[in-house]
């Protein structure tokens, strides 16, 4: 049984691939970058999601497929040939045969286009619908963690539901695996709703260093993000529309991972562990 992972090299998919490794399953990898450091027993193929034609050889032989939902990556990127080329990518797996496919979406809605053509692929499929990434605070908060131990917000009391990246890719490993999640949409999150502050806590308990939170206007914020090259559209839409209209909200959490796992969700103390090198 070989299973091809699509997004292989990104955020969940390396986690998918050591994953299916541990599983012991015959693990495809596809990636425009062979010289990935993927794990000894991996079949490395070269293609590119944005050519489907590149990526028709590596389904050949493929039982179950993980599929990285390459338009919605970046909303700069977003256009109707990405959404047109990852549908003739679930096209081209149904055609050669693929049996069980597990898409990588988002409980963002602008998702729901790709979730149908999955839905009428013909394969049996599960549908990941992950919140915010904590990882994305590699992107938001440590360049001023490292390099002033502080973080700057306007909206201190928010509250999030940030999930580890490996939690992601245990479910979808799960699914991947079994026909018992066919027909399943999973809603996934982290463990707790935390407010901002609480995760600077817990992000700072996690990588063994101080770090100060700075309430700042959100004038202020909204800058220090387009100045670090943040696209406006990023900030005003995604990272700060949330907070600014929703700050009193009590997000709700998941058990899904729990559930389909059997391990409770990992903490953002534990991932911030587990990235503390990328906080010093
Ligand atoms: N961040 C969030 O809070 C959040 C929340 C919900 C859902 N999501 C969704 O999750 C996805 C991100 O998952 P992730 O973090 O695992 O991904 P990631 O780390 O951003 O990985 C990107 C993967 O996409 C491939 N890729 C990147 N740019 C490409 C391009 N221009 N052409 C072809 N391939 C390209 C790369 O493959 P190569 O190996 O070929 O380089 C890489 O493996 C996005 O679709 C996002 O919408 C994110």
């Amino acid at each position: 049984m070989t299973i091809l992972v699509t997004g292989a090299t990104g955020n969940v998919g390396r986690n998918v691939v050591h994953g299916l490794v541990r599983a012991g399953v015959r693990v495809r990898a596809l990636t425009r970058n062979p010289a990935f450091p993927f794990p000894d027993d991996v079949e490395v193929v070269v293609g590119d999601l944005a050519r489907p034609e590149t990526v028709a050889p590596a389904l050949a032989g493929v039982h179950a497929l993980y599929l990285f939902p390459l338009a919605y990556l970046k909303p700069e990127l977003s256009s109707f040939d990405d959404v047109i080329t990852t549908e003739a990518i679930v096209g081209l797996a149904a055609a050669a045969g693929v049996r069980r496919v597990v898409m990588l979406g988002s409980s963002d809605p602008d998702f729901v286009h790709l979730e149908r053509v999955v839905e009428g692929s013909g394969m049996a499929w599960t549908i990941l619908r992950p919140g915010e990434f904590a990882v994305n605070k590699l992107n938001y908060w440590a360049p001023s963690i490292r390099a002033e131990g502080v973080v700057r917000t306007a909206y201190a009391e928010a509250r999030g539901t940030p999930i580890h990246e490996a939690d992601i890719a245990d479910v979808a490993v799960a699914a991947l695996l079994s026909d018992g999640h066919a027909g399943r949409h999973y809603e996934l999150t982290g463990p707790q709703a935390l407010t901002l502050r609480e995760q600077v806590a817990a992000i700072a308990a996690g990588c063994g260093r101080e770090i100060r939170l700075e309430q700042v206007s959100h004038e202020r914020e909204r800058a220090a993000m387009i100045d670090a090259g943040m696209p406006e559209v990023v900030v005003d839409e995604m990272i700060l529309w949330y907070p600014a209209n929703y700050a009193e909200l009590m997000p709700p959490v998941s058990s899904a991972v729990r559930e389909v796992t059997g391990h409770p969700g990992r903490t953002l103390a534990e991932w911030a562990a587990d990235h503390a090198e990328e906080f010093r």
